[in-house]
């Protein structure tokens, strides 16, 4: 069980050693772990951290609004950088789930890389942890976060990288976030993955797909919100189905509803969602997505499934 005053106290004493009063920057994305990262990190040094969060299209809806405020809230100096084009452009004709990844963490680190060159900071602080490493040195799928830990050194960047959470799992993270006295809103927030929409959407990353992936996991959650599961989402597919639309035929967009329980992302339940909440689901995203004409719920559970499909 981890003592989290202690881990606290070591990390921030390790933290001011290693930084030694330089300036930092550090990835927020708005998530859990990155959000706690960045203020374990001010904690320890203060205005010598810049937060950075990355706008990369890819973002759920009112997502960039809601990190902005967020940081602002909790006094930490924040850079929007707004990449969107340039994300859009590395994923451009990719289809396969793993050269997306690898595109998403290459654009991810330029994107630091070139800030961090801005700011004149050796140091990158981002919000790795276990999981993430070992499904990435287990080769079940590249997390975007992870370098080091594969061999590929950071420097190549132009930077050192910061992982103060590296050792913990998703619970500990929570906990770690309730002791800095961090919000509800953060530490008990949904996870959400680093490469975000990307790997939701099956196939080609387009702003147009994006927008359809964004407005269906709107939906999804707003029905799904208060049944206290892990994860609730949506996920286009790259094939396509029979539909009719208005009295015509459509071959339209396919969405899976995944809803899981888990405790650490490591196994998962599918979660046995009322069957009338499926059925507003369904309704709501055929109507609201002109473009979609088939819903589907994923019953499987990890393993042998991933949460997410890529
Ligand atoms: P999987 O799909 O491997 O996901 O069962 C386990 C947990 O990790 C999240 N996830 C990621 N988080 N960067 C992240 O920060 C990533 O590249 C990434 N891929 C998956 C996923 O949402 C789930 O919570």
């Amino acid at each position: 069980m981890l003592n989290v005053r202690e881990f606290i106290e070591k990390s921030l004493k390790e933290i001011e050693e290693i930084v030694h009063g330089n300036k930092v920057i550090s990835a927020c994305s708005g998530g859990v772990d990155s959000t706690t990262t960045t203020f374990l990190v001010h904690k320890a040094v203060g205005d010598n951290l810049i937060a950075v969060f990355i706008d990369d299209g890819l973002r759920r809806e009112g997502e960039p609004e809601f990190v902005v405020k967020i940081l602002k809230d909790l006094g930490i100096k924040a850079r929007f950088v707004d990449a969107k084009e340039e994300f859009f452009e590395a994923l451009k004709g990719k289809t396969d789930a793993e050269e997306k990844r690898k595109a998403f963490r290459d654009k991810f680190y330029k994107t630091l890389g070139k800030v961090a060159r801005e700011e004149n900071v050796k140091f990158v602080a981002q919000g790795t942890i276990k999981a993430d490493v070992l499904e990435t040195v287990k080769g079940i799928k590249t997390q975007h976060n992870v370098l080091e830990q594969i061999g590929i050194n950071p420097e190549i960047y132009g930077y050192a990288i910061l992982e103060p959470l590296k050792e913990l799992y998703k619970p500990e993270v929570r906990m770690v976030a309730r002791e800095l006295g961090l919000p509800a809103e953060i530490s008990e927030r949904m996870p959400f993955p680093g490469p975000a929409l990307s790997i939701r959407v099956l196939g080609e990353v387009t702003p147009n797909r994006v927008k359809i992936v964004r407005k269906a996991t709107e939906i999804v959650e707003e029905e799904t919100g208060n049944l206290g599961t892990f994860q609730n989402f949506a996920v286009l597919h790259s094939d396509k189905a029979t539909g009719i639309k208005n009295g015509e035929r459509v071959y339209g967009n396919i969405i899976t509803v995944r809803v899981v329980i888990s405790e650490d992302a490591v196994t998962a339940k599918a979660k046995r969602v009322p069957y009338e909440i499926l059925e507003k689901i369904s309704s709501r995203i055929t109507e609201e997505i002109p473009s979609v004409v088939r819903c589907l719920y994923d019953v499987t559970h990890k393993p042998p499934a991933t949460i997410e499909f890529e």
